[in-house]
């Protein structure tokens, strides 16, 4: 099988306020097209975790390979163009830019990748947005829409440039259980179009879609679990 991501002894500190060992010794793969949750108690590491693995944060030891490519040595500049292509990342607040528009915030990382012109860019965006059931506000203004309305901007914004990864973190942990069970219901089916999965959160009944359970406590792997089907 394809491993998409190696994870190999990686060790994390905080130096404020004190010095604070979050990570201690995180090993694991993960193969093409996986559906993980990763869970655990409130503090345990799993965002600081996501952070490391999604290449946002670089402050840490040991390895992380990326589909193949070690991103621990990478320079910023080539990192950030490397994360723009190959993961997409879906926070817990949607961090979208509130006044731009629901398109223009979609077709941002594309426009940035620079491999297609904008019309094709605004095509694709229109499509991921209608694919996700959010049709016809392509021009309001994202500020505009509703919760679960903007988180699915979110995702179509992770992905618009077809990155092989999909990171979450706590994707509806803001959202009303409707909403919620439908945002979910789109990783499910990113999953089924064999995309790779992985979602931070500390709710068993979303951790409940994934393929694939591991948990963190205080910073170390606990337990690695495929679910029977
Ligand atoms: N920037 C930081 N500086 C210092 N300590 C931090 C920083 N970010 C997180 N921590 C600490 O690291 C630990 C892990 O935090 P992290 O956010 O990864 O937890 P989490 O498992 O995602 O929790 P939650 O479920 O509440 O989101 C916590 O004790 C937290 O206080
Ligand atoms: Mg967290």
């Amino acid at each position: 099988m394809d491993k998409v991501l190696s994870v190999n002894s990686v060790v994390k500190y905080f130096h404020n306020p004190q010095d604070f060992q979050v990570l201690k010794g995180i090993t694991f793969d993960v193969n093409k097209g996986e559906f993980i949750s990763v869970v655990g108690k409130s503090g345990s590491g799993k965002s600081t975790l996501l952070y490391l693995l999604s290449t946002m944060d670089t402050d840490y030891e040991g390895t992380i390979s990326v589909n193949g490519t070690n991103v621990t040595e990478m320079g910023q500049n080539q990192l950030a163009a490397f994360r723009n292509e190959h993961i997409g990342f879906v926070f817990q607040f949607h961090f979208l830019l509130p006044d731009f528009s629901v398109a223009d915030n979609v077709m941002l990382p594309a426009l940035k990748l620079g491999r297609y012109p904008k019309e094709v860019v605004y095509d694709k965006a229109v499509n991921l947005l209608k694919l996700l059931d959010v049709s016809g506000q392509e021009d309001k203004k994202a500020s505009r829409l509703s919760g679960g309305q903007q988180q699915r901007v979110a995702i179509a914004r992770a992905l618009i440039n077809d990155p092989s990864i999909i990171m979450a973190d706590e994707p509806t942990g803001n959202l009303d259980s409707h909403s919620s069970i439908e945002i979910m219901n789109i990783f499910s089916n990113l999953h089924e179009q064999e995309k790779t999965v992985i979602l931070v959160t500390h709710e068993p009944d979303i951790a409940e879609y994934a393929k694939r359970v591991i948990t963190v406590r205080d910073g170390m792997i606990i337990s690695d679990e495929i679910k029977e089907q």
